[in-house]
């Protein structure tokens, strides 16, 4: 496996199992102004202390992100929902007590506390309580350290695929973290997309961006309809229209050739010649695989990777969602 070189000589140092000790001192360091990655149930995150704008700087340049996308504030519970943002509607504060911790992105309207370098300007703020207890051991070592929040986006480069273990975030950004930063090691994490995002500023929820939170289950929480959409105006880069994408050209429900990478369903033979990726069983192993199997892709230096797109609602949606945005129209584009 290629270990990304780069200005960062160190690189390889960066990576801390995650004892209680690793955890408090991670904590520490996010407070110092460091930046520290961590596990979270979705995929691993890029963390610094939302209250610092120069860390928070450094998750920019770290990302080659543009400044004006908004970054979701991790926080240990809900009761620390009203420090980041006020006039919650109640059915924010229902999908709270539902779904939290897990896998769910609130935007609410901000508090003073967060600023427009979290916010990108906007008046809104992304609030998440991460089930991983890595990520809620570290979160909760941060408040008893004084800190509020802790903002963090995907630990990828901008418009890359999203890491979901330790090793993945080294090669996106090791070449850009700096002594003092550094990646806990949680293991793979378990969901394997990014968190659903639920717009909550309006008179009912709008996802702004599907995951393993679903529309059906959001109703169900709420008894309110959940629209899909992105309106204009706000900036979500999830929601761009090329995104997640690996080196490799991602192709999705053609037949695969010889040379070309396969992921696809379990029962879906691999053609001769053809780099088998990952065969998935079921709808949640393939969102835990997918984006594991799109960096295994470029580690084995393919040029095409044919997807076969899962069918079904719910988390299958989220899947589908994120494919079409990583993938090319067809075999000839280039
Ligand atoms: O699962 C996740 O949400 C992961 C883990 C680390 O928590 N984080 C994540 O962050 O995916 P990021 O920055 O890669 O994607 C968050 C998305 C971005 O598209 C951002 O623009 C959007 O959330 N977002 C954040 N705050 C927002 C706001 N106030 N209004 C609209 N969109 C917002
Ligand atoms: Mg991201």
């Amino acid at each position: 496996m290629s270990i990304s070189s780069g200005q960062n000589q160190t690189g390889s140092a960066f990576i801390s199992t995650c004892d209680a000790d690793t955890v408090a001192r991670a904590a520490q360091a996010l407070r110092a102004g460091a930046l520290v990655a961590f596990p979270t149930e979705t995929v691993y995150g890029l963390g610094a202390d939302a209250q610092n704008a120069q860390a928070v700087a450094r998750i920019y340049q770290a990302k080659g992100r543009p400044a004006d996308h908004p970054l979701i504030v991790h926080i240990p519970s809900m009761d620390l929902m009203g420090e980041w943002a006020g006039d919650i509607p109640e059915y924010a504060i229902t999908l709270a007590r539902d779904f939290w911790p897990g896998p769910l992105t609130l935007v609410l309207p901000r508090s003073a506390l967060a600023k427009d370098f979290i916010t990108g300007g906007q008046e809104t703020v992304g609030l998440r309580v991460p089930a991983q207890p890595i990520a809620l051991a570290l979160l909760n070592e941060f408040v008893k350290a004084g800190g509020k929040g802790v903002a963090a986006p995907s630990a990828n480069r901008f418009g890359a695929v999203s890491p979901t273990n330790a090793l993945a975030v080294k090669e996106e950004l090791g070449e850009y973290l700096q002594e003092g930063d550094l990646i806990l090691d949680g293991g793979q994490s378990l969901v394997g997309v990014e968190s659903t995002i639920v717009d909550c500023t309006g008179v009912a929820p709008m996802i702004l961006r599907l995951g393993a939170v679903t529309a059906e289950m959001i109703q169900e929480s709420t008894g309110l309809e959940a629209l899909y959409k992105n309106p204009a105006g706000i900036k979500a880069s999830g929601t761009l229209e090329s995104h997640y994408q690996p080196k490799a050209k991602v192709m999705l429900d053609v037949i695969a050739e010889a040379g070309d990478g396969l992921i696809a369903p379990d029962q879906i033979p691999t053609p001769d010649g053809v780099i088998r990726l990952a065969a998935p069983f079921t709808i949640e192993q393939y969102a835990r695989d997918l984006y594991a199997a799109l960096r295994l892709a470029d580690e084995k230096g393919l040029e095409i990777v044919v997807v076969l797109q899962p069918g079904g609602d719910g988390l299958a949606a989220a899947i589908r969602d994120r494919l079409q945005r990583a993938a090319w129209p067809t075999r000839s584009a280039d």
